[in-house]
């Protein structure tokens, strides 16, 4: 029994890895499937997509890996988070598409419940900012627009479930209806000072409480699979949302710790031990993970566009055919020039919010080219970390803290982007040797409770660093850049 199956459900793919008992990669498995847009600002998944291309990839992991199912312990479940998904309790069958987070539909709904005054208490409850991006409107929209789903729901009928809930229904043959605090905590219906689903938010929605899963700590036993599936049942220990799982596998688990995962878009967490920091700034007050029945809280800033300004000069703009080209070109820029790209592209999140602005680039002249772009695009990431990282600092309060930043995600392998991380925030980045800390945090969160893993405190002096890039920019050039990116973005601030 000395392997651990660890799941990663994302936005856009499955993937399925399975790690020794040593916590080295012994063989994975990747699937995309398709995005639906079924109307602007609409974005869905086929639930029924969502689970064939996990059950696929974790088979094809366990065969890759050559491994008898009998020797895997336990299961590990990260997943995209806020994403909603409502099935009948009886047939299994969802009653709609996946909602997913990006999704904007309630946009409306929730600027009419912060007009009428509802965005206080929303926040001192949840810790989130009233916007579409959490379940529980998405849950509310289906409720009402999905026939005889309310009554059905009153009537103890139909189950609601963020992506883990969903996919542990479906791997224990529906006898768990759970899901764990981090993903509880992304629903806006959740009471992460309390532990409890809040009454009074599902009383304003008008949102049953019967359809809501029961809320674990992160390693807890969450169900046994459905035998047919593996051959045996497996138990499933370890659950966290996506960004959650990547804080517990860069091993951040002393307050003032901070992360920040590059993915299509970027996820910066700074764990704040067991203070729930209120943010002055616009950063979401959040749970980082819970064990033994105790949150440690965290602060989050959540941008939308980070990787996807890269895919935008591939695809978009066509200035590169590979990622990997980015590195060279934006060496080659012409140190004379100062652009400033603003990749609000489907507007600007933490600190702003700005859901109308859209993309702006400042600064060009006539001897702009691809390189100019390509050095704009990268560094734009290194200035909304800054925003995010300046914010955190305001909020905790704290100067010697958050003086460190632990990166992962595809774009962390850019060692020119880590570097200019590095001079616009004025901290050392950390970049691991494992960068697959998002299944790494799932696994260790299966593992351990499976006894097959050390504790958190060993699990920490394991984490390793592969390189650290450290400030190499001076001073005066690090305000003067910094300062040219905020006026960028306030001159992109709103509709145009
Ligand atoms: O909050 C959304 C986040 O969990 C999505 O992560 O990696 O699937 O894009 P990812």
């Amino acid at each position: 029994m000395g392997h651990i199956l660890a799941i990663d459900q994302g936005t856009t793919s499955s993937r399925a890895i399975i790690f020794d008992d040593a916590m080295k990669i012994v063989a994975s498995a990747q699937e995309e499937f398709p995005q639906h847009y079924p109307a602007s600002g609409h974005v869905e998944h086929d639930p029924a997509d969502i689970w064939s291309t996990v059950a696929a990839t974790c088979r094809e992991a366990v065969e890759r890996a050559e491994v008898a199912t009998s020797d895997i312990a336990a299961i590990g479940i990260a997943n995209q988070r806020e994403t909603v998904i409502v099935w009948d309790r009886e047939t299994g069958r969802p009653i709609h598409n996946a909602i997913v987070w990006q999704d904007r539909r309630t946009a409306d709904r929730c600027a009419k419940l912060r007009e009428d005054g509802h965005e206080k208490f929303i926040t001192a409850a949840t810790g989130l900012l009233l916007d579409p991006y959490f379940s529980a409107t998405k849950l509310a929209w289906l409720l009402d627009n999905v026939e005889g789903a309310r009554r059905q729901a009153e009537n103890g009928k139909l189950a609601f479930g963020t992506v883990d809930t969903y996919l542990i229904w479906r791997l224990t043959g529906g006898r768990s209806h759970v899901t764990d605090a981090t993903n509880a905590a992304r629903t806006m219906l959740y009471n992460i000072d309390k532990g409890e689903w809040d009454a009074d938010i599902c009383k304003l929605l008008d949102i049953p409480q019967a359809i809501l899963p029961e809320v674990k700590d992160c390693a807890a036993d969450f169900g046994m699979t459905r035998a047919d599936l593996f051959g045996r049942e497996i138990p499933i220990y370890g659950v966290a949302g996506d960004q959650q799982a990547a804080t517990i596998g860069q091993a951040c688990f002393t307050p003032g710790m901070l992360k920040s995962t590059y993915g299509t878009g970027c996820f910066a967490l700074l764990n704040t031990g067991d203070r729930m920091v209120a943010s002055k700034n616009r950063m979401l007050t959040t749970i980082a993970y819970q064990f033994d029945g105790r949150p440690t809280y965290a602060l989050e800033g959540s941008i939308f566009i980070a990787g996807a300004v890269v895919q935008w000069l591939r695809d978009g703009l066509k200035v590169i055919r590979h990622a990997r080209e980015t590195d060279a070109l934006a060496k080659s820029a012409d140190t004379a020039q100062t652009l400033y790209m603003v990749p609000a592209f489907t507007g600007l999140g933490a600190p702003y919010w700005d859901a109308e602005s859209r993309g702006a680039i400042f600064g060009l002249t006539r001897n702009s080219g691809p390189a100019e772009f390509a050095r704009a695009a990268l560094q734009s990431v290194g200035y909304q970390t800054r925003d995010l990282l300046e914010a955190m600092q305001d909020d905790w309060g704290s100067a010697d803290s958050a003086n460190i930043l632990r990166v992962d995600g595809g774009m962390s392998a850019n060692d020119w982007t880590m570097q200019f991380l590095s001079d616009i925030l004025g901290v050392p980045v950390d970049r691991p040797k494992v960068v697959e800390t998002t299944t790494l945090g799932a696994a260790w969160l299966a593992g351990s409770r499976a006894g097959l893993y050390p504790d958190r405190d060993e699990f920490a002096k394991i984490w390793a660093l592969d390189r650290q890039f450290t400030p190499s920019m001076d001073e005066a050039t690090r305000e003067r850049l910094y300062k040219g990116w905020k006026n960028a973005v306030s001159r992109t601030l709103g509709a145009i």
